[in-house]
């Protein structure tokens, strides 16, 4: 299969983009005809931006796996759909052809039916990169269970509150997990998480690490056990085919919980259609994927980075995609490149943070290494920084590969700002141009477009979307309302990100970063108020203010003031108490970098934090702290800058 719809010039680039906002109707549906449907749709596009509610393909049916796998077996079956690399390199690739993948998928999906599960029914799975987290992810499209994929660093207690929102009453994990040199036990997790709860009926347990756990009965099964109960029924019926269900093309497809500006991450909803088609067009266009290509995206499909270009995107387009189990840095910082070296990698698509981390071990770790097979690269999750665009342009791509900076959100499904590799110009640190079918524009506070272009010619404002493209979110899970509030309340008829953007003359945008309380940390979002309100959960603790801060290899870095009521024994054992209690509530991956007690905080005469100074004197700032004579007590300002230490 080759791509019909594959932008192959600039000038292409032009004319499908304007078509694409002229007429999205008849744009959209000439790309969905390349795809597989059940029953095709009455009608392309409905949406208003007020309720939001936003219909793509209305009257269509479809099921995403077949589409994903079923239509590649007449010329796949025996290409690797996945080549899964283990955690460590001397243990046995596997290598998961579209044959494999099918009897597989289908086998888990007949599992998921003897146990109960039923279309719209919430799947909860909190596994390790295996391939089995494959299966489990695309046996829940399979029969139209709605999979919300939980990453392997999240707390018990964060489980148990996506467990709550999501009212799931499913749970696929794994004994434990390998990541590195350490071995994480979420079934333990999972069995802290379930401690009390009444409504799951199901934990299914794929053995990988062989740690001990605590199957209890009439709740926990086995994987292995339950595969080979599937496969036994299917074999009576002769065949390893299990039908997909008819799904609707706006039935919702997978919940993933984000951050926002408050306490509680809210559970994205993606649909079936819009998003199926919209990871399949951005991966085929922004990659310039050519089949055969050997496609490795290093996230963790806990995120939606590995939802839609490790699983849906690649295998909606029938291409071989790399799923790796472990990290960049272990057994050495090379690992990536092996990697590439071993499997003859053609795209590579990472994070600009962990691009920064290896950066800081030299060279010397890709030495030996071949990387002549690569072609395209990329980078996601956050701002790069030019130097380590021209490091990952110099040493990996050898000058020869473009580099794709992709701007895309949870929300947001796939990637909606980024040069397509080698066809639009790429711009060190710059995300470039809108894909057909989105519209950015900047606006200022009170959301008039901004028109002004400052010194350097650039207009600066809040980004936003105008209309919608077909993966965007659809709802937050349980609260409508929620969604509207967040996203489509702060200004009229438009789609806010939440990030702040340049544009320059030629319409290129540079992403600056998020304008609300959210912060950006190695790529990974988290609310500032979340942070907040675990900390605060340390009995010690009176009140805190949490602010990001820059970091050379984090991007951003969490700085946390705490007031304490007292010290239970010094200030450094608090301060580890605190990062625990943090790590319980939330996860390691929310611990502050640095704490700073402080005995009050900078706030206004209504009560308000003053965070603009506390962010600033977290960068360092000593001087220029702006405004303090509307301060409750301009003195608390003063022994904070003294303590910054
Ligand atoms: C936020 C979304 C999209 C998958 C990974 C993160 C930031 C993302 C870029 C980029 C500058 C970027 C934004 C965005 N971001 N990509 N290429 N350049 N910033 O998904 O957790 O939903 O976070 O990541 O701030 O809003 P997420």
């Amino acid at each position: 299969m080759s791509y019909p719809y594959q932008i192959r010039s600039l000038e292409q680039y032009r004319t499908d983009h304007q078509r694409s906002i002229q007429d999205p109707e008849g744009f959209w549906s000439e790309i969905a005809e390349h795809f597989v449907w059940k029953k095709k749709w009455d009608k392309v596009l409905e949406w208003n931006f007020t309720e939001p509610r936003v219909r793509w393909f209305e009257g269509a049916q479809l099921n995403i796996t077949e589409n994903c796998i079923d239509r590649h077996l007449a010329d796949k079956a025996d290409q690797p759909a996945i080549i899964w690399e283990p955690n460590d390199p001397s243990e046995r690739t596997r290598t998961i052809t579209y044959a494999i993948l099918h009897k597989r998928v289908c086998q888990f999906a007949q599992v998921l039916r003897n146990n109960g599960v039923k279309k719209g029914d919430r799947v909860c799975i909190y596994m390790g990169m295996v391939p089995e987290l494959a299966y489990a992810v695309l046996g829940c499209a399979r029969i139209g269970a709605i999979h919300s994929v939980i990453f392997g660093g999240f707390s018990a207690q964060s489980i148990a509150d996506r467990l709550a929102d999501a009212q799931a009453e499913f749970i696929v994990t794994c004994d434990g997990a390998y990541r590195g040199a350490k071995d994480i036990p979420l079934k333990s997790v999972i069995d802290d998480a379930l401690v009390g709860n009444q409504s799951v009926k199901r934990v299914i347990v794929y053995t990988r690490t062989r740690t001990p756990v605590s199957m209890i009965k009439g709740r926990d099964v086995w994987w292995e056990e339950e595969m080979e109960h599937a496969a036994t029924q299917l074999e009576q019926t002769g065949s390893v085919h299990v039908p997909a269900e008819p799904m609707d093309a706006e039935d919702p497809l997978f919940i993933l919980y984000t951050s926002g500006s408050t306490g509680k991450p809210k559970g994205v909803v993606h649909s079936s259609a819009g998003y199926m088609l919209w990871t399949n067009y951005t991966f085929v266009n922004v990659f310039q994927y050519q089949p055969k290509q050997v496609h490795f995206c290093t996230a963790d499909i806990g995120w939606i980075t590995g939802h839609s270009y490790i699983l849906y995107g690649p295998l909606s387009a029938g291409a071989t995609s790399v799923m790796f189990e472990g990290i960049p840095t272990w057994p050495d910082a090379g690992r990536f490149w092996d990697i590439v070296d071993k499997y003859k990698v053609n795209i590579l698509y990472t994070a600009p943070t962990a691009i920064r981390s290896l950066m800081g071990f030299g060279t010397e770790p890709l030495e030996g290494k071949d990387l002549s097979s690569l072609q395209v690269l990329g980078t996601v999750g956050e701002p790069i920084n030019e130097e380590a665009w021209h490091w990952y342009d110099e040493h990996i791509g050898k000058k020869r590969c473009p580099i794709v900076d992709t701007w895309w959100q949870t929300e947001t499904g796939g990637v909606l700002i980024s040069n397509l590799a080698g066809i639009t110009p790429a711009k060190a640190a710059w995300a470039t141009l809108p894909l057909p079918g989105v519209q950015p524009i900047l606006v200022d506070e009170k959301g008039a477009p901004v028109t002004e272009r400052d010194e350097n010619g650039m207009l600066k404002g809040n980004l936003c979307i105008q209309g919608p493209w077909p993966s965007i979110l659809r709802t937050t899970y349980g609260d409508h309302e929620r969604c509207r509030q967040n996203y489509f309340a702060t200004y009229d008829n438009l789609y806010f990100t939440g990030d702040g953007a340049l544009q320059d003359a030629d319409g290129n945008f540079r992403i600056t970063g998020r304008v609300d309380d959210v912060l950006n940390v190695s790529g990974h979002r988290i609310g500032t108020a979340e942070v907040e309100n675990a900390i605060n959960c340390h009995a010690g603790v009176v009140e805190s203010a949490v602010v990001g801060y820059p970091h050379a290899v984090k991007g951003q870095g969490i700085y946390a003031y705490v007031i304490i009521s007292h010290f239970h024994q010094d200030a450094e054992q608090t301060r580890k108490d605190i990062l625990q209690t943090v790590t319980r509530v939330i996860g390691p991956i929310a611990k502050p970098d640095q704490i700073q007690f402080v005995s009050g905080l900078p706030k206004t005469r209504s009560g308000k934090i003053m965070r603009r100074i506390l962010r600033k004197i977290a960068e360092g700032e000593t001087e220029n702290l702006g405004d303090t004579t509307t301060l409750l007590d301009p003195g608390v300002v003063k022994e904070i800058v003294e303590g910054r230490g």
